[in-house]
């Protein structure tokens, strides 16, 4: 692929959430995509990450339910759930005779790390092959079901599905933060109260804008008022519901041997 393609995919792509639900991921396009992600770099190339290409139905139905029942997700043909797995590492290195300890939190952020890689990368890839992707998280919500579901051993953690299929239409870009309320020299810079608001302001505008009208300047600043920043985003993720669910995955993390 030339230099500039791969650019255009990283600067245009969006998440997709409509799927042609007809329209299947060849097989052959399936694997280009875990090729991508098994390419990805990794720590010490050692590579704790794992791909479950998901089709059995009744499986897909319980991820699913899990997942909060998101739509779109039965429309996108191919499901590859990653894994951040320190088993296959783990036991390749009794099987040759190693019996260490590579748990704890520097081999559960390295694992991260490395999935995510690997993640991003089927993300670029299924882009560059004309499919779009969503990424669904929520399995980390309920680790233990999802174990179960999977199958999955000691030391493995369902981190995301990647759900992938042909998008319906080209989905539109979202909003980021501006470059210079993220990318610093040398020190890191506080950020002001101005930076939030333009960020703000100009996502609420876009969102205004989807309605196929230019909203007036009082319907975008009544709309800023109505939903803030810090509103929006603390009713979206509650704190009750973040207590909760970091209490669920420290446990199942310390029943993984993952983190002691
Ligand atoms: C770790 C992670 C989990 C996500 N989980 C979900 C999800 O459960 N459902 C969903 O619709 N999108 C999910 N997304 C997609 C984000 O909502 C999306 O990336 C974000 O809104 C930015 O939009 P963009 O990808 O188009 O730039 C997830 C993304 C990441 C990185």
């Amino acid at each position: 692929m030339e230099k500039t393609n791969l650019l255009n995919i990283l600067l245009e792509r969006a998440t997709v959430r409509n799927f042609e639900k007809d329209e299947p991921v060849s097989e052959e396009d399936l694997k280009k995509i875990l090729v991508a992600g098994i390419r990805a770099p990794s720590a010490g190339n050692i590579q704790p990450r794992t791909f479950i290409v998901v089709r059995d139905e009744k499986e897909k139905e319980q991820l699913y339910e899990l997942c909060g029942k998101q739509a779109f997700m039965k429309d996108a043909p191919a499901w590859i759930v990653v894994c951040l797995d320190l088993h296959r590492h783990l036991k390749a290195a009794k099987l040759t005779g190693v019996d260490y300890d590579f748990t704890g939190i520097l081999p559960y952020t390295l694992g991260v790390l490395d999935a995510s890689l690997s993640l991003e990368n089927m993300v670029i890839a299924a882009e560059a092959l004309g499919l779009g992707s969503v990424i669904i998280g929520s399995v980390i919500e309920h680790p233990k079901k999802v174990k179960e579901i999977l199958g999955l051993p000691e030391h493995c953690l369902a981190l995301s599905i990647l759900c992938i299929g042909y998008p319906k239409k080209k989905p539109k870009r979202r909003e980021k933060w501006d470059y210079r309320t993220v990318v610093f020299e040398n020190r890191y810079r506080e950020i002001r109260l101005k930076d939030v608001q333009n960020y703000w302001r100009r996502l609420v505008l876009n969102g205004l804008k989807r309605s196929g009208r230019k909203p007036t300047k009082e319907e975008v600043e009544k709309a800023c008022k109505a939903r803030s920043y810090g509103a929006t985003y603390a009713a979206h993720y509650k704190e009750d519901f973040i207590k909760e669910t970091n209490k669920k995955l420290m446990e199942f993390l310390s029943e993984q041997s993952l983190l002691k």
